[in-house]
C-alpha cells in the first residue's frame, strides 16, 4: 500500500487524525524528498543515530565521503550505529555484535568477519542504503520509494544556492507531530499575539490582525505564498475594552517584520524579483523573504517521527564581501540567534508542544492553514506507483 495515501500505520489516535486524514497528510511527513536532519559538523568517523520519517539510519564518515545506511544488523538485528569504521579508506561500517561488515555506499555485506573470509553469505545480504548530501553545512537525506530527485529542486533558492548566498543553522526538537509546527506558520494569526513580547517585536508597532488572507499556489509542486491584507492594530472588544490594552512602549520607527511597507514596492521585488514575502513549501517548510531581499529566512519542520519534529532555522544572507559577511555574522550571534531562533522560536514551540491534537472549530484565521492542509496532500510528490494507485483511488 502507498505509505504517503493511508493513516493506519500511525500511533496516533482517530481524533488526531481527524484534521489531516481528509487531506492525505501523513503522520510521518511526506516520503520522496530530502530533509535536513544534523549540521554536518556533528557527523564524523564515528557512526551517528538518527532517525528520520520513522525509519532509524546511522550516518558516517570515512575517506572523505558520507553515507547513510539502515541502523538495524540483518544477522540478528543490533544496532549498526553502536558499531565502528574499523577499515579506515574502504568506506564500511562494522556491526559490533559479531562483525558483519557493510559497504557505506551500496550497503551490501562484504565480510561476515566471524564467519571466516570464505563465508558464502557475503554479498547475499544488504541493508537499506540512504541517499545523502552535505550542503550548507547540514546533511541532506532523501526518504522514500524512487530514485532521488537532485537535492536542489528541493531548496529555495537562498540554500541551494551557496556561491551568491550563505547560510547558518540552529535547531531544536519538537515534542510534537510535525503537521502542528508546519500549520503554525501559514500565516494563521498567531504571530501577532503569540510574538507580541518577543524582544524582536516588543518596541516596534503592533503587527497587524484580522486580515483577510490569500494564497497563491507557486509554481512546480513548490507550496504557496500566503499575503495578508486589510488588518488592524487594535480593537475594541465588547465588555472587554481595547486590544492590545497597552501600546506606549511600542516607539521604534518600523523595521524587519513590524515594517508596514507593502511588498509590491519593496527592493525584495524591485531589486531582486521576489515575488512574496511568506510562503509555505514543501514537503514542510516556511521562507520569509524579507523586504530588502538580502536575507532569507527558511524553518523547516524535518518529521523524526510522529511525536517529534527537528525544527531547523536556517538563516541566508546575500554575499557582499568579507566585512558585510563579518558584520551580518556578529548581527546574528550577538543579536538575531538568541532574539529569534532562541526566544522568538520558543515562544512557537512552547505553543506547538502545548497542544492537545482533536476536533477543530476553524475561523476566518485558518484560511492559510486550511489552504496549506489542500494544497500539500493534493501536490506532494509520490513515487510514480503512489501516484497511479492514488488516481485509481479518486476515480
Ligand atoms: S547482529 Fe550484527 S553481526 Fe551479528
Ligand atoms: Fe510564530
Amino acid at each position: 500500500m502507498a505509505r504517503n495515501d493511508t493513516m493506519a500505520q500511525t500511533g496516533l489516535d482517530d481524533a488526531a487524525e481527524a484534521p489531516y486524514r481528509r487531506f492525505n497528510i501523513p503522520a510521518n511527513g511526506f516520503r520522496n524528498y530530502w530533509n535536513p536532519i544534523l549540521p554536518a559538523a556533528e557527523v564524523g568517523r564515528k557512526p551517528k543515530p538518527v532517525r528520520l520519517l520513522n525509519e532509524d539510519i546511522v550516518l558516517f564518515r570515512d575517506a572523505g565521503k558520507l553515507f547513510a545506511l539502515e541502523d538495524r544488523c540483518p544477522h540478528r538485528g543490533m544496532k549498526l550505529s553502536l558499531g565502528s569504521c574499523d577499515y579506515a579508506g574502504s568506506g564500511t561500517i562494522s556491526c559490533p555484535y559479531h562483525g558483519w561488515t557493510f559497504d557505506g555506499a551500496s550497503g551490501q555485506l562484504v565480510a561476515a568477519l566471524m564467519d571466516g573470509p570464505d563465508s558464502p553469505i557475503v554479498r547475499k545480504v544488504a541493508v537499506k542504503s540512504y541517499p545523502v548530501r552535505e550542503h550548507a553545512g547540514l546533511i541532506w537525506v532523501f526518504v522514500g520509494d524512487m530514485a532521488p530527485v537532485p537535492l536542489e529542486d528541493d531548496l529555495p533558492e537562498f540554500i541551494a544556492d551557496q556561491v551568491t548566498f550563505f547560510s547558518i543553522v540552529r535547531y531544536c526538537d519538537y515534542k510534537a507531530n510535525w503537521r502542528w509546527l508546519v500549520d503554525n506558520w501559514p500565516h494563521d494569526h498567531h504571530g501577532p499575539y503569540v510574538h507580541r513580547t518577543s524582544p524582536e517585536l516588543l518596541f516596534q508597532p503592533m503587527l497587524p490582525f484580522g486580515m483577510t488572507v490569500t494564497t497563491t499556489p507557486l509554481p512546480n509542486d513548490k507550496g504557496i505564498a500566503v499575503d495578508g491584507v486589510n488588518g488592524i492594530t487594535s480593537g475594541d472588544y465588547a465588555g472587554l475594552g481595547t486590544f492590545p490594552r497597552n501600546n506606549w512602549w511600542r516607539c521604534m520607527t518600523p523595521a524587519g517584520r513590524g515594517k508596514t511597507e507593502g511588498f509590491e514596492t519593496s527592493a525584495a521585488r524591485r531589486r531582486y524579483g521576489i515575488q512574496h514575502q511568506f510562503e509555505t513549501r514543501l514537503p514542510g517548510m516556511v521562507v520569509v523573504g524579507r523586504q530588502s531581499g538580502e536575507y532569507c529566512l527558511v524553518q523547516w519542520a524535518t518529521p523524526i517521527d510522529e511525536t517529534t519534529t527537528r525544527c531547523f532555522n536556517i538563516n541566508n544572507w546575500r554575499r557582499h564581501g568579507t566585512l558585510r559577511g563579518l558584520y551580518d555574522r556578529a548581527h546574528y550571534y550577538l543579536w538575531r540567534g538568541w532574539a529569534h531562533d532562541g526566544t522568538f522560536s520558543g515562544q512557537d514551540k512552547r505553543m506547538v508542544e502545548g497542544l492537545v491534537p482533536g476536533p477543530e472549530r476553524l475561523s476566518k484565521t485558518d484560511a492559510g492553514v486550511i489552504a496549506w492542509r489542500k494544497y500539500a496532500g493534493a501536490h506532494a510528490r509520490r513515487a510514480p506507483e503512489q501516484d497511479s494507485l492514488r488516481h485509481r483511488g479518486a476515480a
